[in-house]
């Protein structure tokens, strides 16, 4: 394409380097903004129609001729073409093409800076809200997992040794609170999200009498950005939405952890669904833990995404640099990435068979209950350091004699402690340990079931805030 036929071909004698053309071109991934930016143009239309900038038959032929253009788009008939740079010209292109001359009046008060600020609000908007959904989906599904497991026991873990026995149900809430918390985190960020850039311009504003606020109504943007610097340039939304990205990551990549761990013959915890599993080419016998794999492995190239997008805005000079470009790429992997993972485990939680025999063996492994032992002297009157020396003692000796603590005759016990009765072997119990943390956020099956409903109705109520 000749340069006099490209949008800002005016100042332009000798055409563009061919490849520089394909280097700055970035058509071939911001075509997914296409409907958010018709979006953008036809409230702009709307808005110079109002202010009387277009005339209404004008603004009414553009937003049908945009509207047509999405439906060449939907139907997989438009064109994009490289030479026409990005999203934006290859829209507004098409749009003289089949309106003719009206068509180069919809960029009126208007730049590509502030149009594509606009349109990665819109899309962003929009993938957090299919993100907050896919969230919901995997803690309904965990919590429903929980309350079935309320009074499963398994050993809880510290430094990954037995340390005490916990209910499974517990465990579960325990993801299901850090999920909360990545949910609201979301939610704060997208009112960051949704301010409009639009009348902002190339980067001064405008000398048209543009209504901002009217704009941002019919898209349904809560704010209007203060300073049109700012509002074509920063891309800290994007970036806290990448962090709380990589948060959300993290959890699940611990999340997956443990589902590896737990599926492995060590622990023989769980079963994962062959539907969530490949065999290998090799070993005929293996049927691998895949899908929590591979979540794990995909919270690195978000962490990535988040300092590429740090480092792309890092020590920019006002205002709109061709550097934020760069932005959208990390942004929709991202995006893509996490609502990938979350899909796939709200698909996959409901399906998990947790082995409770196995994790109620295992809990009684470690001498899980020595806790409860040193618990049960304090109650005789014994102060909490001595009585951690003499259950020390009496594990020392259980080890020695190859033995678990409930395994202990009262006339050995009683060496170690006088005060020790045969109550003890009722403290000494797993369901013993479990019931008696029946405190709020204890792991008693009660405690559990209140906190299932209470995680219930917060996930009813909405958004925490
Ligand atoms: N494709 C550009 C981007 O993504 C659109 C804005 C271009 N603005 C400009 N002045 N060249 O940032």
């Amino acid at each position: 394409m000749n340069n006099q036929e490209k949008p800002w071909g005016g100042r332009f004698t000798a055409p563009t380097n061919v490849f520089v053309e394909a280097f700055t071109a970035s058509v071939s991934f911001d075509n997914r903004l296409a409907e958010y930016d018709i979006q953008g143009s036809i409230a702009h239309a709307q808005m110079l129609a109002k202010v009387g900038v277009l005339t209404e038959t004008e603004a009414a032929q553009i937003i049908q001729g945009l509207q047509a253009i999405q439906e060449e788009i939907n139907q997989g008939q438009f064109t994009w073409s490289l030479a026409l740079e990005d999203v934006h010209m290859n829209i507004e292109t098409r749009l003289v093409q089949k309106i003719g001359l009206v068509g180069k009046k919809l960029h009126t008060g208007r730049s590509r800076n502030d149009q594509v600020a606009t349109d990665i609000r819109l899309y962003l908007r929009h993938e957090i809200d299919v993100i907050q959904i896919e969230l919901t989906r995997l803690i309904t599904a965990l919590v429903t997992v929980a309350e079935a497991e309320a009074e499963t026991i398994m050993p809880g873990f510290t430094h990954l040794q037995n340390a005490q026995p916990i209910t499974l149900g517990h465990h579960l809430l325990a993801w299901c609170e850090m999920l909360l918390r990545d949910r609201n985190r979301l939610q704060e960020g997208r009112q960051r999200v949704n301010s409009l850039p639009l009348g902002a311009a190339a980067l001064a504003g405008t000398s048209y009498p543009l209504d901002r606020h009217y704009t941002a109504q019919l898209l349904d943007f809560d704010t209007v950005a203060e300073n049109s610097l700012d509002a074509v340039s920063d891309r800290d939304f994007a970036i806290e939405f990448t962090a709380t990205a990589a948060i959300l990551m993290m959890h699940l990549s611990r999340f997956s952890e443990e589902l590896v761990l737990w599926s492995s013959a060590q622990f023989n915890f769980i079963e994962l669904s062959d539907a969530f599993c490949t065999g290998s080419s090799i070993m005929p016998q293996k049927k691998n833990p895949d899908v929590p794999e591979l979540v794990r492995g995909k919270t690195g190239r978000v962490y990535g995404h988040l300092l590429s997008l740090l480092t792309l805005m890092k020590s920019q000079p006002l205002a709109y640099n061709k550097d934020n470009q760069e932005d959208k790429e990390p942004l929709f992997d991202t995006i893509d990435t996490v609502t990938g993972c979350l899909r796939v485990y709200a698909e996959m939680i409901p399906t998990i068979q947790f082995n409770r025999e196995v994790m109620y063996q295992a809990a009684k492994r470690g001498f899980t209950t020595a806790t409860d032992l040193a618990d049960y002297l304090v109650r005789k009157g014994v102060p909490f350091r001595e009585a951690h020396e003499i259950v020390g003692k009496t594990v020392r000796y259980c080890i020695d004699a190859g033995k678990d603590l409930e395994e202990v005759s009262l006339e050995v016990f009683q060496r170690f402690s006088p005060l020790i009765t045969e109550e003890v072997y009722a403290i000494l119990t797993l369901e013993g340990a479990v019931v008696a943390r029946q405190h709020f956020g204890g792991t008693a099956p009660a405690q559990v079931r209140a906190a299932i409903q209470r995680v219930r109705s917060r996930l009813e109520f909405g958004i925490e805030n």
